[in-house]
């Protein structure tokens, strides 16, 4: 049994006195909460924050993305040593408003994850096709080229990223803030597909990477991902931005049981 992982990506959202509210609401309500690991990946200039309100809770943070630099002359680029200095335990890779937005290839998100894994960040790998894509009957394609960018990583960074337990988010670009969750099958066939893909290269890796499901997950819909087979929690957005949506799913991602009453 693989145990659920719940992210919150705030995206370009808060202030230091909502995140506050937020933190603390959430502090209270997720604090019985064991059976299921949660992480919240805010703004950069937030992460301080973070690191004081949330060191030695059961609510992990990181970031939205990673430079795909070491260090040096990269104006406004943050590494992944400087994520470390705040302890940070995730970062998003591959977010596809970063792909949309700043043209971020596969190579590229590859050498995130790379950066990250070797500064002992589990990368949250998003991947995930246009709606386009879905219509023109070519998602798996896209899908498979970017996991493939990760199965193809050199030996030592597999290895790390399997020491970190990287995780892959599958968000399909059509589902995120669109109010249209993909349907559970839609989902579920993808998520197997990716397990599938990652056992080509490592299949006891395969057996235990979480593979979560991001685009349009709320408390209503979020019983019907959860408890399929190859679903293993969540990358939220905008439900992640009110205590009581964001609670609501990690509660259910610690007990899917109560999906069947
Ligand atoms: P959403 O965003 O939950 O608002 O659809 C998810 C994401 O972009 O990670």
């Amino acid at each position: 049994m693989r145990r659920k992982l719940v992210v919150g990506n705030w995206k370009m959202n808060g202030s230091i006195a909502k995140n506050k509210a937020l933190i603390n609401q959430l502090l209270a309500r997720l604090q019985n909460f064991d059976a299921a690991d949660f992480a919240l990946c805010l703004p950069y200039t937030y992460l301080f924050q973070a690191q004081q309100l949330l060191t030695g809770t059961n609510i992990a943070w990181g970031s939205q993305n990673i430079s795909q630099f070491e260090s040096g002359a990269y104006t406004s680029s943050i590494s992944a040593e400087m994520l470390k200095d705040f302890n940070c335990k995730y970062a998003i890779i591959g977010h596809s408003e970063r792909r949309t937005i700043s043209h971020e290839s596969n190579e590229k998100a590859a050498v995130r994850v790379t950066r990250a894994v070797n500064a002992g960040i589990t990368p949250i790998y998003c991947v995930g096709e246009t709606k386009l894509e879905r219509e023109s009957g070519i998602a798996k394609k896209i899908v498979e080229a970017q996991v493939l960018a990760i199965c193809n990583l050199d030996h030592t960074t597999f290895e790390r990223a399997k020491n970190v337990n990287m995780v892959i988010a599958y968000e399909p670009v059509w589902a995120i803030g669109t109010g249209r969750a993909a349907t559970p099958d839609e989902a579920q066939e993808m998520h197997h597909f990716i397990r599938v893909l990652i056992a080509l290269r490592d299949e006891e890796f395969a057996n235990r990477i979480r593979i979560i499901y991001g685009g349009s997950l709320t408390p209503n819909n979020v019983c019907n991902l959860l408890t399929m087979p190859d679903i293993d929690g969540g990358l939220i957005g905008r439900s992640a931005l009110t205590a009581d949506d964001f609670s609501k799913i990690c509660e259910i991602a610690c007990d899917t049981t109560q999906c069947l009453i």
